[in-house]
């Protein structure tokens, strides 16, 4: 027998309120349309995943509050936000089932709803605040702030979440705080622009011994080679890569983006391999997210073709343009810009590469 008093499965899930809330417009205006019911349950179950993800995010975002982040919390962090990444899998694939509701049997319902939208879903909102969208990138349509379209309780509540550090200024504030990149007489970047500039050089030879070239090609592989090398020498040069953060071609902090490239560049050293899995998992809800975008456009666009949405957008078009408008961690994409091959690496000092390495005596050799 439990010690603690039985329950019932019904109850434990509060199944009454849960199965009683698909109340369907066109039931109360005496007109039964089959396909509402659907429509409903999909975004309800959208809803009720969205505070899956909040409840996930929220908690990293707390782990990393403090200026330490202890190596378990990297760990929790990772594997909580692998579980966002698979209910984010989950929510692109539900859109199939909304699918199967045709364009004509949308028409059915369709006015009833006005101005109701999912642009007004709160939950949705407070993710990508919570995530890092900040206010500067976010796509206004017909100069309507989205908070405007919001009833007070919701607007309050992502006022005040607006107010919190996201998990992009968080994870900028830890990346900062990277050690190993100055210790034991290693300069990393200085290294690493040698390594570069090697590269580049290499590059450049092959383009100026490449007989099968014509002038023009030859001048035109050169030009876009000075593009690399200016675009490598702006995280070099502190001045020149603010200017580009002022212009918003960056967005993560120069040291944070640094401190990245060494985590990437070597996570095949024990102590980086979790912060390069957690970057990787922000590239992944990125994508993610950014995927969910591009299918919710499409599923509209098939839906309504370039009628206005409900909620009074120009529907399919203003979606689109979020699609590449609302990236967060796009700077993590960039980065691959920055790699170079294993073999040209500087090679770490051997007290660095202690640090980095876990080392580990039994107790029998003591
Ligand atoms: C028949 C299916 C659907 C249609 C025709 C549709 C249509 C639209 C349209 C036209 C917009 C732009 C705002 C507006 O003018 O209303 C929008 C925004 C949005 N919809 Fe849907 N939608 C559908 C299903 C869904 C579902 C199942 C969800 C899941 C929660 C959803 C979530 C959203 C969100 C979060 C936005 C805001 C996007 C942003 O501003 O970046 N929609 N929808």
């Amino acid at each position: 027998m439990s010690k603690y008093p039985p329950i019932y499965y019904s109850d434990y899930l509060q199944l009454d309120n849960l199965l009683n809330s698909q109340k369907p417009k066109s039931e109360e205006y005496g007109f039964r349309a089959h396909e509402e019911m659907l429509f409903i349950i999909v975004h309800q179950a959208y809803e009720l995943w969205f505070k899956q993800i909040l409840h996930e995010v929220d908690s990293i975002n707390q782990m990393f509050t403090d200026d330490v982040v202890d190596e378990k919390s990297i760990g929790i962090a990772v594997s909580r936000l692998g579980r966002v990444t698979e209910i984010q899998k989950l929510l692109i694939e539900q859109l199939r089932v909304l699918e199967t509701m045709t364009p004509l049997d949308f028409l059915e319902f369709r006015d009833f709803l006005i101005p109701a939208s999912g642009f007004q879903s709160f939950q949705f909102r407070l993710i990508e605040n919570k995530l890092g969208l900040s206010d500067e990138k976010r796509i206004q349509y017909n100069n309507v702030d989205y908070l405007n379209t919001l009833e007070e309780p919701h607007r309050k509540l992502i006022m005040e979440t607006v107010k919190q550090p996201s998990l992009f200024e968080l994870v900028q504030k830890w990346l900062e705080r990277t050690p190993f990149l100055n210790s034991a007489g290693f300069n990393f970047w200085q290294s690493y622009k040698q390594a570069v500039d090697r590269m580049l050089e290499q590059d450049r030879n092959i383009i100026l011994e490449n007989n099968t070239l014509t002038e023009k090609k030859r001048e035109f592989q050169l030009k876009q080679l000075e593009l690399t090398r200016e675009n490598y020498e702006s995280l070099f040069d502190e001045t020149k890569y603010n200017v580009l953060l002022k212009e918003g071609k960056r967005h993560l902090s120069n040291r944070s983006m640094l401190a990245a490239i060494f985590i990437n560049l070597y996570r095949d050293e024990p102590i980086l391999h979790l912060p390069f899995m957690l970057l990787n998992r922000l590239v992944e809800i990125d994508e993610l997210f950014t995927t969910w975008r591009y299918r919710h456009a499409l599923m509209v666009h098939r839906m309504i073709g370039s009628k206005i949405g409900t909620g009074g957008s120009s529907g399919h078009q203003y979606l689109m343009s979020t699609v590449d408008k609302h990236r967060i961690f796009i700077d993590l994409f960039n980065l691959s810009t920055y790699l170079i091959p294993r073999s040209e690496l500087p090679k770490l000092p051997e007290e660095l590469k202690k640090e980095l390495g876990f080392s580990f005596r039994s107790l029998a050799t003591n």
